[in-house]
């Protein structure tokens, strides 16, 4: 099975968890995107269902298929968020912002009962920190932020698109930076938002219920305990 293939048979196993009448969240990148056709295919079946986007992109593509699509405060709840992840670990937490949408994913994943990630068996590690940390920044504090997390050994790269300096949905920067050798995540966490001008990360530590995997054979899902 290719990447491509695993990551449409977790969108489609994932897609079983939605109901009439939900108020679902949609991810972004390209595992989302299995996962937004899908609920265009159910929403065009009849089943009535309210999404909040996590980006731009999503919302677009979201509205082309016809799905009805709502900003976060017309909604008191999400029911469930579907999204992708950059990295998973065993104890179910993920780096993400590969795509760039940390922020508005990070602020569904909080206001969601039932957050399910889908993936291909690719993000699957032992230890987070191979792909680098997606952290947004406000561009007023990018260089001086850039300095300090050089000056901690967590070797910030600026994310760059065509030329230019990336900006985010909201207009910020992103810094990605490499984590592979901190153990202590939670407390990278509280460190890196108490920097002035540091508005999110991409560590989403335990927001997580379900994370569904495409395999060859089938999908395996992996429920949180605790
Ligand atoms: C976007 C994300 C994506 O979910 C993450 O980058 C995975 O993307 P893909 O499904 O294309 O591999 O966090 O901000």
């Amino acid at each position: 099975m290719t990447a491509d293939q695993e990551k449409k048979q977790a969108a489609l196993e994932a897609v079983k968890y939605i109901k009439n009448n939900m108020v679902v969240g949609l991810g972004t990148g390209s595992t989302a995107k299995h996962m937004i056709e899908a609920v265009g295919q159910m929403v065009a079946e009849g089943v009535n269902l309210t999404c909040v986007p996590s980006s731009d992109a999503t919302e677009k593509l979201a509205k082309e298929l016809g799905i009805k699509i709502v900003e976060l405060h017309e909604v008191d709840h999400i029911d469930v968020t579907i999204d992708g992840a950059d990295e998973f670990d065993g104890d179910f937490q993920l780096i993400k912002g590969g795509g760039g949408a940390l922020l508005r994913e990070k602020i569904l994943a909080w206001n969601t009962k039932f957050n399910i990630i889908i993936a291909d068996s690719s993000k699957d590690v032992k230890k987070l920190g191979a792909f680098k940390l997606p952290v947004e920044v406000i561009p007023f504090a990018t260089k001086q932020i850039k300095t300090y997390l050089e000056a901690e050994g967590l070797k910030p790269v600026q994310r760059m698109k065509e030329g230019n300096e990336y900006r985010t949905d909201e207009n910020n920067n992103i810094l990605d930076i490499d984590i592979f050798e901190v153990d202590d995540l939670q407390e990278l966490e509280i460190k890196l938002l108490k920097i002035p001008g540091v508005v999110e990360t991409g560590l989403f530590l335990d927001s997580t219920s379900l994370i569904i995997v495409g395999k060859e054979g089938g999908s395996e899902i992996k429920e949180r305990k605790h």
